[in-house]
């Protein structure tokens, strides 16, 4: 099943230029997409369509086979199944506390107050954030802002969970914390989109990437589009540095072709790991680590 999928869609804002025109995106189900593309391609404009918060001028957006409806009860239904987080926390957060923000979205959904507090306080710890719950939202710095945002979404147990450049503004324990938590949410099902500038986290985190460059999204494995350094530079992107390092490996004989790529300092070290070593002959050793 395709949970959602946007099909032909167009989208010029008002007095605007064409932002987007014949664009097709599925999403299937359980999947992890990064999305990424130079400041103004397009990527918080697709998924506002995607969720519902701009209606295309042309094509459709379907969700599990069923194009979307704008009207009132339309965008009910949408919003449990598929939850935003948007750029900028503070378009986002409006109550006067964090758990008051928190709770909204689950308070209404008509869950029992014990469901709710359950889910608040869930959400809070997965974002670090519990010792904030009474403090009001205004006073935040930017990154518990974002914290307190991405909770709100999490606190609904969407299906879909869309989020919007949600790492920027994190520092990196924020960052670890986030993907923890959406990897947990994806073993548990949830399919997740994730707008961001950052190719090492897309090469990280997601199995597919979608690169918007001049109005043209260009789609596949996160590994496979992510080592197209000429579609990364027209995306206005850098090399990752996972395939910078897979090639010095490779260089070195240390890694093959078909190696897996590192991803992550850890991942990099477990190529000079001893029994790693082991997999290639004396030949193919680097001198400096056979001495
Ligand atoms: N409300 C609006 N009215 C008119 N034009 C808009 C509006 N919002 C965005 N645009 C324009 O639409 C285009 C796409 O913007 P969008 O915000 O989708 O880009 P983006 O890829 O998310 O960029 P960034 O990386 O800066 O977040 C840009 O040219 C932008 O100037
Ligand atoms: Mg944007």
């Amino acid at each position: 099943m395709i949970p959602l999928q946007v099909r032909e869609v167009g989208y010029a804002y008002e007095d605007g230029p064409v932002v987007l025109s014949g664009l097709t995106l599925a999403i299937p189900a359980g999947r992890a997409l990064a999305l990424l593309g130079p400041n103004g391609s397009g990527k918080t404009t697709l998924l506002r369509l995607l969720t519902g918060g701009l209606v295309p001028d042309s094509g459709t957006v379907e969700l599990a086979g069923v194009p979307i409806r704008h009207d009132r009860k339309g965008l009910t239904a949408l919003r449990r199944a598929v939850q935003l987080v948007v750029q900028d926390p503070d378009d986002q957060l409006f109550s006067a506390s964090v758990v008051q923000d928190v709770s909204f979205g689950p308070l209404n959904l008509g869950l029992p107050p014990d469901e709710v507090r359950a889910r608040v306080a869930t959400a809070l710890a997965a974002l670090g954030i519990t010792d904030l719950a009474e403090r009001p939202v205004h006073l935040l710095s930017f990154g518990q802002r974002k914290r307190v945002a991405i909770a709100g979404a999490i606190a609904m147990r969407p299906e879909v969970l869309v989020l919007d450049e949600p790492t920027a503004g994190l520092d990196p324990a924020g960052q670890e914390a986030l993907l923890v938590t959406l990897a947990e949410l994806r073993a548990a099902g949830t399919t997740v989109v994730m707008a961001t500038h950052d190719v090492d986290l897309a090469l990280r985190w997601a199995d597919d990437a979608a690169v918007l460059a001049g109005g043209r999204l260009h789609t596949g494995a996160a590994a496979s589009v992510l080592s197209d350094t000429a579609l990364l530079a027209a995306a206005s992107l850098r090399p990752t540095w996972g395939h910078a390092a897979a090639a010095v490996l490779r260089s070195h004989g240390l890694s093959t072709a078909d190696s897996a790529l590192p991803r992550t300092p850890e991942e990099l070290a477990s190529f000079a790991a001893p029994e790693r070593l082991g997999e290639f002959s004396d030949r193919e050793k680097p001198t400096d680590l056979r001495a």
